[in-house]
């Protein structure tokens, strides 16, 4: 009789440090996959916030080439919605017209490394402080360590003439241009 106690009581305990083993196990895989998990619903988020925003009407963008060579600067405010909560960004983007009907908004983002680029009006390129990549105001890469031109964004013209444009972000330091976020 108190042989079978005895065994009844191995038994839970077996049983007992069995599931102890099995939960600590299931603990750690899921804190050694958490930021994997999190890294693929970040970017979820992040593509969900693929929108237009507005930015300027049209014929208030001075041509680029005429009478002087430079770009124009726009600043504006970005609106994400991630779920029920909105946040407002700012950003901004570099804009060259041509004419009314061709026009061409570039990140304002190094292809390199990511810094934010200038215009040089005396030299009339764009020039990167950080390592000095240089671009024409086409955004064609000149000189300097950046593996690709200047990344151009969609552009849209809506209620008549107002430009939209849709924010997007690129990977860095490769030639190819790739999305990922917005
Ligand atoms: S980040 Fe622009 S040249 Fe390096």
């Amino acid at each position: 009789m108190e042989d079978s106690n005895q065994e009844g009581k191995d038994l839970s305990r077996r049983s007992f440090f069995k599931v102890a083993t099995l939960g600590i196990g299931a603990a750690v895989s899921f804190l050694l996959g958490y930021p994997l998990i999190d890294s693929i619903v970040s970017k979820g988020k992040t593509f969900m916030n693929k929108t237009y925003s507005r930015l300027v009407s049209i014929k208030n963008i001075p041509n680029s080439f005429s009478p002087v060579k430079r770009p124009s600067k726009y600043h504006f405010t970005k609106t994400d919605q991630d779920a029920y909560i909105k946040t407002n960004k700012m950003e901004d983007v570099w804009v060259v017209k041509k004419s009314d009907n061709d026009i061409t908004a570039f990140s304002p983002i190094c292809p390199h490394l990511g810094c934010r680029y200038n215009w040089n009006q005396e030299k009339g390129l764009f020039i990167c402080p950080c390592h000095n990549s240089v671009y024409t105001i086409e955004g064609k890469l000149v000189s300097g360590p950046a593996p690709r031109g200047l990344d151009t964004l969609p552009t849209e013209v809506k209620d008549d003439d107002v430009l939209y444009v849709e924010y997007e972000r690129f990977e860095v330091g490769v030639p190819k241009k790739i999305i990922i976020g917005y």
